[in-house]
Protein backbone atom coordinates (compact mmCIF):
# COMPACT_ATOMS: atom_id res chain seq x y z
CA UNK A 1 0.00 0.00 0.00
CA UNK A 2 1.01 3.57 -0.65
CA UNK A 3 -0.09 6.59 -0.22
CA UNK A 4 -2.08 7.47 -3.07
CA UNK A 5 -1.75 11.66 -3.44
CA UNK A 6 -5.13 13.79 -4.49
CA UNK A 7 -5.17 16.84 -6.43
CA UNK A 8 -8.14 18.61 -6.92
CA UNK A 9 -7.94 21.17 -9.64
CA UNK A 10 -11.22 20.94 -10.96
CA UNK A 11 -12.08 24.64 -9.79
CA UNK A 12 -8.31 26.16 -10.60
CA UNK A 13 -9.16 27.62 -13.64
CA UNK A 14 -5.20 28.14 -14.62
CA UNK A 15 -4.02 24.29 -14.89
CA UNK A 16 -0.27 25.11 -14.96
CA UNK A 17 -0.46 25.07 -10.85
CA UNK A 18 1.69 23.08 -8.36
CA UNK A 19 -0.48 20.09 -8.83
CA UNK A 20 0.41 19.61 -12.46
CA UNK A 21 4.36 20.23 -11.44
CA UNK A 22 4.44 17.39 -8.75
CA UNK A 23 2.32 15.17 -10.52
CA UNK A 24 4.88 15.39 -13.25
CA UNK A 25 7.44 15.25 -11.45
CA UNK A 26 6.08 11.89 -9.54
CA UNK A 27 5.96 10.52 -13.53
CA UNK A 28 9.26 11.59 -13.72
CA UNK A 29 10.83 9.71 -10.96
CA UNK A 30 9.31 6.11 -12.57
CA UNK A 31 5.69 6.56 -10.49
CA UNK A 32 1.98 5.77 -11.66
CA UNK A 33 -0.20 9.13 -11.56
CA UNK A 34 -4.22 9.08 -12.73
CA UNK A 35 -5.61 12.14 -15.18
CA UNK A 36 -8.34 12.87 -16.69
CA UNK A 37 -8.74 13.10 -20.30
CA UNK A 38 -11.68 14.02 -22.29
CA UNK A 39 -12.62 10.18 -23.16
CA UNK A 40 -12.18 8.51 -19.38
CA UNK A 41 -9.37 8.78 -16.65
CA UNK A 42 -5.97 6.97 -17.52
CA UNK A 43 -3.67 5.39 -15.83
CA UNK A 44 -0.06 7.14 -17.27
CA UNK A 45 3.74 6.43 -16.67
CA UNK A 46 6.61 7.16 -18.13
CA UNK A 47 6.30 5.11 -21.92
CA UNK A 48 10.02 4.89 -22.02
CA UNK A 49 10.98 3.37 -18.65
CA UNK A 50 9.50 -0.24 -18.32
CA UNK A 51 9.90 -0.75 -14.47
CA UNK A 52 7.40 2.25 -14.18
CA UNK A 53 5.37 0.76 -17.31
CA UNK A 54 5.16 -2.71 -15.09
CA UNK A 55 3.52 -0.61 -12.29
CA UNK A 56 0.90 0.08 -14.61
CA UNK A 57 -0.01 -3.88 -15.38
CA UNK A 58 0.48 -4.43 -11.68
CA UNK A 59 -1.71 -1.89 -10.07
CA UNK A 60 -4.94 -2.88 -12.75
CA UNK A 61 -4.27 -6.89 -12.66
CA UNK A 62 -3.84 -5.94 -16.43
CA UNK A 63 -2.68 -9.05 -18.61
CA UNK A 64 0.96 -8.49 -19.85
CA UNK A 65 -0.21 -9.52 -23.15
CA UNK A 66 -2.42 -6.26 -23.95
CA UNK A 67 -0.45 -3.11 -24.92
CA UNK A 68 -1.08 0.00 -23.22
CA UNK A 69 -1.50 3.59 -25.55
CA UNK A 70 0.88 6.13 -25.55
CA UNK A 71 -0.22 9.54 -24.98
CA UNK A 72 1.87 12.89 -26.45
CA UNK A 73 0.47 16.43 -26.43
CA UNK A 74 1.78 17.12 -29.88
CA UNK A 75 1.84 16.15 -33.42
CA UNK A 76 5.56 16.78 -33.63
CA UNK A 77 5.87 14.58 -30.12
CA UNK A 78 3.63 11.77 -31.53
CA UNK A 79 5.89 11.60 -34.76
CA UNK A 80 8.80 10.84 -32.87
CA UNK A 81 7.54 7.44 -31.77
CA UNK A 82 6.29 5.63 -34.83
CA UNK A 83 7.92 4.74 -38.34
CA UNK A 84 5.93 4.72 -41.71
CA UNK A 85 3.30 7.16 -41.28
CA UNK A 86 1.18 6.75 -44.24
CA UNK A 87 -0.48 10.40 -46.05
CA UNK A 88 -4.23 9.81 -44.35
CA UNK A 89 -3.09 9.67 -40.96
CA UNK A 90 -1.92 13.22 -41.39
CA UNK A 91 -5.14 14.39 -42.48
CA UNK A 92 -7.08 11.93 -39.74
CA UNK A 93 -4.42 14.26 -36.93
CA UNK A 94 -4.99 17.38 -38.38
CA UNK A 95 -8.98 16.59 -38.31
CA UNK A 96 -9.24 14.71 -35.24
CA UNK A 97 -6.00 15.19 -32.52
CA UNK A 98 -5.96 16.87 -30.36
CA UNK A 99 -9.16 14.16 -29.57
CA UNK A 100 -10.46 10.81 -28.98
CA UNK A 101 -8.54 8.71 -31.43
CA UNK A 102 -5.47 6.47 -31.11
CA UNK A 103 -3.68 5.10 -33.83
CA UNK A 104 -1.95 2.09 -34.67
CA UNK A 105 1.28 2.29 -36.14
CA UNK A 106 4.78 0.91 -36.31
CA UNK A 107 6.95 1.45 -33.37
CA UNK A 108 10.13 3.08 -33.73
CA UNK A 109 11.53 1.54 -30.32
CA UNK A 110 11.24 4.92 -28.35
CA UNK A 111 8.86 3.40 -25.67
CA UNK A 112 9.79 0.40 -23.87
CA UNK A 113 8.77 -3.04 -24.83
CA UNK A 114 6.24 -3.62 -22.34
CA UNK A 115 4.03 -0.81 -23.76
CA UNK A 116 3.45 -2.95 -26.79
CA UNK A 117 3.55 -6.01 -24.99
CA UNK A 118 6.45 -6.92 -27.91
CA UNK A 119 4.00 -6.26 -30.58
CA UNK A 120 5.71 -4.48 -33.31
CA UNK A 121 3.27 -1.29 -33.57
CA UNK A 122 2.25 1.26 -31.10
CA UNK A 123 -1.02 3.12 -29.97
CA UNK A 124 -0.26 6.67 -30.09
CA UNK A 125 -3.06 9.23 -29.12
CA UNK A 126 -3.38 13.42 -28.39
CA UNK A 127 -5.69 13.64 -25.62
CA UNK A 128 -7.66 16.80 -26.17
CA UNK A 129 -8.08 17.75 -21.89
CA UNK A 130 -6.62 20.61 -20.27
CA UNK A 131 -5.44 18.90 -17.50
CA UNK A 132 -4.05 15.79 -19.93
CA UNK A 133 -2.26 18.64 -22.25
CA UNK A 134 -1.02 21.00 -19.09
CA UNK A 135 0.38 17.29 -17.70
CA UNK A 136 2.06 15.79 -21.02
CA UNK A 137 3.31 19.24 -21.82
CA UNK A 138 5.24 19.49 -18.35
CA UNK A 139 6.50 16.12 -18.41
CA UNK A 140 7.34 16.28 -22.20
CA UNK A 141 7.91 12.29 -22.39
CA UNK A 142 5.31 9.78 -23.83
CA UNK A 143 2.81 8.97 -21.26
CA UNK A 144 2.32 5.29 -21.36
CA UNK A 145 -1.98 4.88 -20.38
CA UNK A 146 -4.48 2.71 -20.34
CA UNK A 147 -8.10 3.36 -18.82
CA UNK A 148 -7.41 3.64 -14.52
CA UNK A 149 -9.27 0.97 -13.51
CA UNK A 150 -9.19 -2.68 -12.26
CA UNK A 151 -9.10 -4.85 -15.13
CA UNK A 152 -12.39 -6.13 -16.31
CA UNK A 153 -14.52 -3.46 -14.65
CA UNK A 154 -15.69 -0.66 -16.04
CA UNK A 155 -13.45 2.33 -16.81
CA UNK A 156 -13.56 5.57 -14.68
CA UNK A 157 -15.10 9.02 -15.85
CA UNK A 158 -14.54 10.43 -12.06
CA UNK A 159 -11.45 10.85 -10.11
CA UNK A 160 -13.84 8.99 -7.48
CA UNK A 161 -13.86 5.93 -9.82
CA UNK A 162 -10.58 5.88 -9.80
CA UNK A 163 -10.21 6.00 -6.37
CA UNK A 164 -12.53 2.99 -5.87
CA UNK A 165 -10.29 0.86 -7.81
CA UNK A 166 -6.67 2.19 -6.93
CA UNK A 167 -6.46 3.84 -4.08
CA UNK A 168 -3.65 2.79 -2.05
CA UNK A 169 -1.79 1.23 -5.51
CA UNK A 170 -0.81 4.14 -7.17
CA UNK A 171 1.39 7.35 -6.16
CA UNK A 172 -1.76 10.31 -7.16
CA UNK A 173 -4.57 10.67 -9.18
CA UNK A 174 -5.17 14.51 -10.45
CA UNK A 175 -9.04 15.10 -10.13
CA UNK A 176 -10.02 17.15 -12.90
CA UNK A 177 -14.13 16.44 -12.07
CA UNK A 178 -16.13 14.35 -14.73
CA UNK A 179 -14.39 13.40 -18.50
CA UNK A 180 -16.68 14.33 -21.09
CA UNK A 181 -17.21 11.98 -24.26
CA UNK A 182 -17.44 9.06 -21.26
CA UNK A 183 -16.22 5.83 -23.83
CA UNK A 184 -12.94 5.51 -24.56
CA UNK A 185 -11.43 6.53 -28.13
CA UNK A 186 -11.07 4.85 -30.97
CA UNK A 187 -8.76 2.57 -31.37
CA UNK A 188 -7.80 2.75 -35.71
CA UNK A 189 -5.27 0.65 -37.61
CA UNK A 190 -2.98 2.55 -39.70
CA UNK A 191 -0.58 0.10 -40.45
CA UNK A 192 -2.22 -0.65 -44.17
CA UNK A 193 -3.30 1.33 -47.44
CA UNK A 194 -6.74 1.40 -46.07
CA UNK A 195 -7.25 1.82 -42.09
CA UNK A 196 -9.05 -0.45 -39.68
CA UNK A 197 -11.00 0.23 -36.66
CA UNK A 198 -10.31 -1.83 -34.29
CA UNK A 199 -12.17 -0.38 -31.16
CA UNK A 200 -15.28 2.13 -31.75
CA UNK A 201 -14.61 4.94 -29.69
CA UNK A 202 -15.45 8.57 -29.41
CA UNK A 203 -14.66 9.38 -33.08
CA UNK A 204 -17.49 8.01 -35.31
CA UNK A 205 -16.86 5.41 -38.24
CA UNK A 206 -18.89 7.87 -40.45
CA UNK A 207 -16.63 10.77 -39.04
CA UNK A 208 -13.98 8.78 -40.57
CA UNK A 209 -15.31 7.90 -43.69
CA UNK A 210 -15.99 11.61 -44.21
CA UNK A 211 -12.23 12.21 -44.42
CA UNK A 212 -10.55 9.86 -45.36
CA UNK A 213 -13.18 7.37 -48.00
CA UNK A 214 -12.78 3.97 -47.21
CA UNK A 215 -12.36 2.90 -43.39
CA UNK A 216 -12.38 -1.21 -42.78
CA UNK A 217 -13.88 -2.61 -39.62
CA UNK A 218 -11.59 -5.50 -37.40
CA UNK A 219 -14.02 -8.26 -38.52
CA UNK A 220 -14.01 -9.15 -34.78
CA UNK A 221 -16.38 -6.52 -33.87
CA UNK A 222 -19.63 -8.06 -35.64
CA UNK A 223 -18.57 -11.88 -35.55
CA UNK A 224 -17.72 -13.22 -32.11
CA UNK A 225 -15.73 -16.31 -33.71
CA UNK A 226 -12.96 -13.83 -35.05
CA UNK A 227 -10.15 -13.32 -33.02
CA UNK A 228 -9.84 -9.55 -32.38
CA UNK A 229 -6.73 -7.68 -33.63
CA UNK A 230 -6.64 -5.21 -30.51
CA UNK A 231 -5.44 -7.51 -27.87
CA UNK A 232 -7.90 -5.78 -25.24
CA UNK A 233 -10.46 -6.20 -26.95
CA UNK A 234 -10.76 -10.16 -26.27
CA UNK A 235 -11.43 -9.62 -22.99
CA UNK A 236 -14.85 -9.63 -20.85
CA UNK A 237 -14.92 -6.44 -20.11
CA UNK A 238 -16.79 -3.26 -18.41
CA UNK A 239 -18.30 -5.79 -15.75
CA UNK A 240 -21.05 -4.46 -13.45
CA UNK A 241 -21.52 -5.73 -10.12
CA UNK A 242 -24.39 -6.55 -10.75
CA UNK A 243 -25.54 -9.04 -13.52
CA UNK A 244 -26.45 -6.97 -16.16
CA UNK A 245 -29.26 -7.33 -19.39
CA UNK A 246 -29.35 -5.62 -22.61
CA UNK A 247 -32.98 -5.42 -23.64
CA UNK A 248 -33.57 -4.70 -27.13
CA UNK A 249 -37.29 -3.48 -27.72
CA UNK A 250 -40.37 -1.05 -27.07
CA UNK A 251 -40.84 0.30 -23.98
CA UNK A 252 -43.25 -2.09 -23.22
CA UNK A 253 -41.49 -5.31 -23.68
CA UNK A 254 -38.54 -3.78 -21.55
CA UNK A 255 -41.51 -3.43 -19.00
CA UNK A 256 -42.54 -6.63 -19.40
CA UNK A 257 -38.91 -7.93 -19.30
CA UNK A 258 -38.95 -5.83 -16.13
CA UNK A 259 -42.49 -7.14 -14.57
CA UNK A 260 -41.21 -10.62 -15.02
CA UNK A 261 -37.95 -10.69 -13.21
CA UNK A 262 -40.17 -8.72 -10.20
CA UNK A 263 -42.04 -11.32 -9.77
CA UNK A 264 -39.49 -14.01 -9.57
CA UNK A 265 -38.03 -11.78 -6.74
CA UNK A 266 -35.23 -9.55 -7.96
CA UNK A 267 -34.63 -6.02 -7.30
CA UNK A 268 -34.33 -4.55 -10.30
CA UNK A 269 -32.78 -1.46 -11.63
CA UNK A 270 -33.03 0.30 -15.16
CA UNK A 271 -30.56 2.36 -17.38
CA UNK A 272 -32.70 4.04 -20.41
CA UNK A 273 -32.86 6.78 -22.16
CA UNK A 274 -34.72 9.61 -20.71
CA UNK A 275 -37.39 9.28 -23.71
CA UNK A 276 -38.11 5.61 -22.95
CA UNK A 277 -37.76 5.85 -18.80
CA UNK A 278 -40.88 8.00 -19.43
CA UNK A 279 -43.04 5.17 -20.77
CA UNK A 280 -41.40 3.08 -17.43
CA UNK A 281 -43.34 2.04 -14.45
CA UNK A 282 -40.69 1.06 -12.13
CA UNK A 283 -38.81 2.76 -9.25
CA UNK A 284 -35.13 2.17 -9.85
CA UNK A 285 -34.25 4.52 -13.19
CA UNK A 286 -31.12 5.83 -14.12
CA UNK A 287 -31.68 7.96 -16.48
CA UNK A 288 -28.21 7.92 -18.94
CA UNK A 289 -29.41 11.13 -20.95
CA UNK A 290 -31.81 12.08 -23.94
CA UNK A 291 -29.30 11.37 -26.80
CA UNK A 292 -27.03 9.29 -27.80
CA UNK A 293 -23.60 11.36 -26.60
CA UNK A 294 -24.92 12.23 -23.12
CA UNK A 295 -25.77 8.41 -22.95
CA UNK A 296 -22.06 7.99 -23.56
CA UNK A 297 -20.85 10.35 -21.43
CA UNK A 298 -22.99 8.48 -18.24
CA UNK A 299 -22.68 5.05 -19.52
CA UNK A 300 -19.82 4.35 -16.99
CA UNK A 301 -20.81 6.05 -14.18
CA UNK A 302 -24.67 3.52 -14.53
CA UNK A 303 -22.68 0.94 -14.43
CA UNK A 304 -20.36 1.47 -11.59
CA UNK A 305 -23.50 2.40 -9.15
CA UNK A 306 -25.41 -0.61 -8.50
CA UNK A 307 -23.81 -3.09 -5.97
CA UNK A 308 -24.97 -6.10 -5.17
CA UNK A 309 -26.50 -5.96 -1.83
CA UNK A 310 -28.68 -3.41 -2.89
CA UNK A 311 -29.72 -4.84 -6.86
CA UNK A 312 -29.93 -8.35 -8.39
CA UNK A 313 -30.18 -7.12 -12.04
CA UNK A 314 -29.89 -4.19 -14.10
CA UNK A 315 -32.08 -4.00 -17.69
CA UNK A 316 -30.66 -1.84 -19.80
CA UNK A 317 -32.38 -0.30 -22.82
CA UNK A 318 -30.27 -1.23 -26.18
CA UNK A 319 -29.39 1.58 -28.61
CA UNK A 320 -29.16 2.17 -32.33
CA UNK A 321 -25.81 1.47 -33.28
CA UNK A 322 -25.40 4.40 -35.16
CA UNK A 323 -22.57 7.12 -34.48
CA UNK A 324 -21.47 6.83 -30.85
CA UNK A 325 -23.99 4.57 -30.50
CA UNK A 326 -21.02 1.68 -31.57
CA UNK A 327 -19.18 2.23 -28.97
CA UNK A 328 -21.76 2.52 -26.84
CA UNK A 329 -23.32 -0.87 -27.68
CA UNK A 330 -19.78 -2.39 -28.05
CA UNK A 331 -19.42 -1.94 -24.24
CA UNK A 332 -22.95 -2.67 -23.36
CA UNK A 333 -22.90 -6.01 -25.14
CA UNK A 334 -18.97 -6.88 -23.48
CA UNK A 335 -20.93 -5.73 -20.02
CA UNK A 336 -24.01 -7.71 -20.26
CA UNK A 337 -24.61 -11.50 -19.35
CA UNK A 338 -27.68 -11.38 -21.70
CA UNK A 339 -28.43 -9.77 -24.46
CA UNK A 340 -32.63 -10.58 -25.39
CA UNK A 341 -33.98 -8.96 -28.87
CA UNK A 342 -37.10 -8.80 -29.41
O1 LIG B 1 -9.63 6.78 -24.43
C1 LIG B 1 -8.70 5.97 -24.27
O2 LIG B 1 -8.16 5.37 -25.22
C2 LIG B 1 -8.22 5.73 -22.84
C3 LIG B 1 -7.58 7.04 -22.31
C4 LIG B 1 -6.97 6.86 -20.95
O3 LIG B 1 -6.64 7.50 -23.24
N1 LIG B 1 -7.28 4.65 -22.81
C5 LIG B 1 -7.65 3.35 -22.97
O4 LIG B 1 -6.62 2.45 -22.85
O5 LIG B 1 -8.79 3.01 -23.21
P1 LIG B 1 -6.85 0.88 -22.62
O6 LIG B 1 -5.52 0.35 -22.32
O7 LIG B 1 -7.90 0.69 -21.61
O8 LIG B 1 -7.30 0.36 -24.04
C6 LIG B 1 -6.39 0.34 -25.11
C7 LIG B 1 -6.89 -0.56 -26.21
C8 LIG B 1 -6.81 -2.03 -25.82
O9 LIG B 1 -7.93 -2.72 -26.37
C9 LIG B 1 -5.51 -2.48 -26.48
O10 LIG B 1 -5.47 -3.87 -26.74
C10 LIG B 1 -5.52 -1.64 -27.75
O11 LIG B 1 -6.03 -0.40 -27.36
N2 LIG B 1 -4.15 -1.43 -28.28
C11 LIG B 1 -3.14 -0.73 -27.72
N3 LIG B 1 -2.02 -0.81 -28.45
C12 LIG B 1 -2.31 -1.59 -29.52
C13 LIG B 1 -1.56 -2.08 -30.64
N4 LIG B 1 -0.28 -1.79 -30.81
N5 LIG B 1 -2.20 -2.88 -31.52
C14 LIG B 1 -3.52 -3.20 -31.36
N6 LIG B 1 -4.26 -2.76 -30.32
C15 LIG B 1 -3.67 -1.99 -29.40
MG1 LIG C 1 -9.43 -0.12 -20.52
Amino acid sequence: MVDTLKWNIQDDGKYNSQAINQAAALLKQGQTVAFPTETVYGLGADATNPEAVSKIFEAKGRPQDNPLIAHVATMEQLIKLVDNIPPYVKTLIDTFSPGPITYVLPSNGTCAANVTAGLPTIGVRIPDHPVAQALLRKCDIPIAAPSANISGKPSPTTAYHVFEDLQGKIAGILDGGATGVGVESTVIDCTEAIPTILRPGGITVEQLQAVVGDVNVDPALVSSTERPKAPGMKYRHYSPEVPLWLVQGTALEIQQVIEREQRNGARIAVLASAGTAKLLHTEEIFILGDNINDIATHLYDALRKYKSSDVDLIVCEAFQEFGIGQAVMNRLKKAASKYLVN
